[in-house]
């Protein structure tokens, strides 16, 4: 099979998470023959540097040309004070958008040899496998009017949350559809107590479900299932939310796992999909071969699966992982006495040498 993928480290331990997952996925590529081409791209604060702009039009373009996009982190202290539209954040939210990328895939799911390294108890979290599915084109991220202006002598900020109907029926729809290939059961968050956007949310999921009469739909508020999560994390199988509440409750999700640096994501709906950590650039460590690269190689597997449909080697990938784990090796976020610690680059060594 030969695929394209435009590769867009960003900033910093972005760097090192892809370069990390690249090994294995080149691993990878040999071992069952495929030619994968990288086309390297700027965007965030690499962007920002280089040209001026967190998104360049080359990017874009180099994206929607490619079969698939591996995305590092963007962010950092340095351009913190940019203004608004010079946020290295923006390149995420345009990415998205200009790929028309509204669904939001992220699995929590733990391995069995990481429930040590949870902050919650080994009863609460052994076993846990969550998908959150966040809508990620829509609600207050992208909502207009937004901004800064004066009201009665003092300066405001402000946001839209909006979604129409179309917006929600397309993302219920396709966490229906991955519902169905799990144990058919899904609850729906929103804050309809209080949102008109909420309330519109839960009309639509209610229809939408009329065509998945074999799957289990429940709705609950984004308050409490931010307590439920933590109470009883395994009554939960696929989360459908917004995407406010979604970038929220993933995280929470995350942690459950341990840690926020085994975390994969896949952003579908366009025609070319974006694979990524679900966590951010932690600039604390950056440079410094510090970082877990689980989240971004697990990633790379997302994408072999849902982009080129190549299963095996997607599970390769995973079981992989798993080994690693099970050997005992650990990067410094899941370290827990009596294991190995590793490197950015020696635990993708380690992953590649394991899948030969
Ligand atoms: C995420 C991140 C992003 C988001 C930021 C970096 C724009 O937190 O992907 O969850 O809020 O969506
Ligand atoms: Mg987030």
């Amino acid at each position: 099979m030969q695929k394209t993928i435009t590769v867009i480290p960003g900033d910093g331990i972005g760097q090192e998470v892809v370069a990390a997952s690249l090994s294995v996925l080149k691993t990878v590529a040999k071992k069952f023959y495929h030619t994968f081409e990288y086309k390297h791209a700027l965007a965030g604060g690499a962007a920002l540097d280089a040209i001026g702009i967190p998104l360049p039009d080359e990017t874009l373009k180099h994206c929607k040309e490619s079969d698939a996009v591996l995305l590092g982190a963007v962010g950092g202290p340095k351009w913190d004070s940019n203004p608004q539209h010079l946020k290295p954040e923006r390149a995420l939210l345009g990415l998205r958008k200009e790929l028309g990328l509204y669904a939001n895939i992220r699995p929590a799911k733990i391995y069995s040899a990481l429930v040590d390294a949870s902050a919650l108890k080994k009863e609460i979290v052994d076993g846990v496998d969550i998908i959150v599915v966040r809508e990620l084109t829509g609600g207050i991220y992208f909502g207009k009017p937004s901004g800064f202006e004066k009201r009665n002598g003092e300066e405001v900020g402000f946001n839209t949350m909006i979604y129409s109907e179309s917006e929600v029926r397309r993302i219920a729809q396709a966490a229906f559809e991955i519902a169905r290939k799990r144990k058919k059961k899904i609850c729906s968050i929103d804050k309809a107590n209080i949102l008109e956007t909420s309330q519109l949310w839960r009309k639509v999921v209610i229809e939408t479900a009329k065509d998945f009469p074999d799957i289990e739909l429940s709705h609950m508020y984004v308050d409490n299932c931010s307590m439920q999560l933590i109470r009883n994390p395994k009554q939960f199988d696929v989360i459908v939310t917004e995407n406010m509440f979604g970038d929220i409750l993933s995280d929470e999700a995350a942690m459950l796992t341990g840690s926020i640096g085994m975390l994969a994501s896949a952003s579908l709906g366009g025609t070319v999909a974006m694979y990524e950590p679900v966590h951010g650039s932690a600039p604390d460590i950056a440079g410094q071969n510090k970082a877990n690269p689980i989240a971004t190689i697990a990633s790379v597997a997302m994408m072999l699966r849902y982009s080129f449909d190549l299963q095996t080697e997607a599970d390769v990938i995973e079981n992989a992982i798993e080994k690693v784990l099970n050997a005992g090796y650990r990067t410094g976020d899941i370290y827990t006495e009596g294991t190995t610690l590793l490197g950015t680059k020696e635990m993708a060594q380690k992953i590649s040498e394991s899948l030969q």
